[in-house]
């Protein structure tokens, strides 16, 4: 049967009330990309199987689809008439699109001058009340949680469980893409530390082995890393600009029940596998998503991670064309040439 969305396939996995609506956009079925080029740069001769987990492929172009179309489902059965979230802009894109579905009214809060132009072109078409705070991602949700516990409002951050009921069946996702089993090492980015728990539940859940997890924060935003709350996060990865992840000891747990590794990353090594992934793969993201991947390298250049024969996942959490400003800043702008055969001869034959 055609792909329906993951309510549909994975119903027995996700504890929602049968008489539940479903509220989707036909999310998941992402595909798993073999990436040998890649491998070849990180880990030459090493026999690497790397796979790239492209969620950019969902409807609002991110992986917060998969926990969102739970969360609004969930939320239009409890009888919500609005909902609301603080985002760096995907998850705000997200709800925008799932609740304008519902017919529920959306507000979202994003952080000023900090959420990158597709998001928030997205959130504004799909028609949510747009607030941009003067502060960061952490006063937002502070602002959020405090206002659902006091009006009629449902909040789908990923602090409601039911995002990370959504969210988990990329795990399960992955498993069956490889053939029935967990890859060796599963690499993302880590933020509000939402995806990393979600991931977590579903590997457990789904019982095909279990992954070792690999996290990887932006050097300026890196809470977890530090052990403790940055007050300041920065980064050029506004998606995980956050400094006080919600998530945070759910993360640390899954993190040492996996046996895994959280890193730190510079801005230099998010952009250079951004590059990477685009040039060599073909497989365009935004920013943020590219973490998981420089943090693959960084430890594998650390030795901390062998490599060597071992199947690894990087999940690429968001679309290249969310963040059109700073791929373009990147690049080497398109040159302009005469209307003329002769320009062009000129130029193809340099
Ligand atoms: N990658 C992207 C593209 C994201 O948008 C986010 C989070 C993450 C990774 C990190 O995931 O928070 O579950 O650890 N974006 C949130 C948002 C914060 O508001 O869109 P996480």
């Amino acid at each position: 049967m055609a792909w329906q969305g993951l309510i549909q396939q994975y119903r027995a996995h996700i504890p929602l009330a049968a008489a539940a609506p479903v509220i989707t956009l036909n999310e998941g079925n992402t595909p798993l990309i073999r990436a040998d080029r890649l491998a070849e740069q990180i880990a030459p001769g090493t026999g690497l199987q790397l796979y790239l987990k492209y969620e950019g492929l969902n409807p609002t172009g991110s992986f917060k689809d998969r926990g969102m179309t739970v969360a609004i489902s969930q939320a239009a059965y409890e009888g919500a008439k609005t909902v609301i979230c603080a985002s760096t802009g995907n998850t705000a894109a997200s709800a925008a699109a799932y609740a304008a579905r519902a017919g529920l009214r959306c507000i979202v809060l994003v952080p000023e001058g900090k959420i990158a132009l597709g998001k928030l072109a997205a959130c504004l078409a799909y028609g949510a009340e747009v607030i941009s705070i003067e502060g960061s991602f952490d006063d937002g949700l502070r602002l959020v949680r405090g206002i659902s516990q006091s009006y009629p409002i449902a909040l789908v951050n990923s602090v409601n469980p039911w995002r990370l009921e959504g969210q988990k069946t990329g795990a399960f996702e992955i498993c069956d893409q490889l053939g029935g089993r967990a890859p060796d090492w599963h690499c993302l980015p880590v933020g509000n530390a939402g995806n990393i728990s979600a991931y977590w539940l579903g590997y457990k859940e789904y019982s095909r082995g279990w992954p070792r997890l690999l996290g990887g924060q932006a050097e300026g935003a890196a809470p977890i890393v530090r052990g403790r709350v940055i007050e300041k996060p920065e980064t050029i990865a506004t998606a995980i600009r956050i400094g006080n992840p919600a998530r945070w000891q759910q993360a640390v747990a899954a993190l040492d029940e996996s046996d895994g590794l959280i890193t730190d990353v510079s801005d230099e090594q998010i952009l250079s596998s951004w590059k990477q992934l685009a040039s060599l793969e073909g497989v365009f993201v935004e920013p943020a998503s590219a973490t998981g991947v420089a943090a693959l390298q960084k430890e594998i250049a650390l030795g901390h991670l062998d490599p060597t024969g071992k199947t690894i996942v990087c999940v690429l959490t968001g679309h290249g064309l969310k963040d059109p400003d700073t791929a373009i800043k990147m690049a080497t702008l398109p040159r302009s040439i005469p209307a003329t055969m002769e320009a062009l001869i000129g130029v193809v034959s340099e």
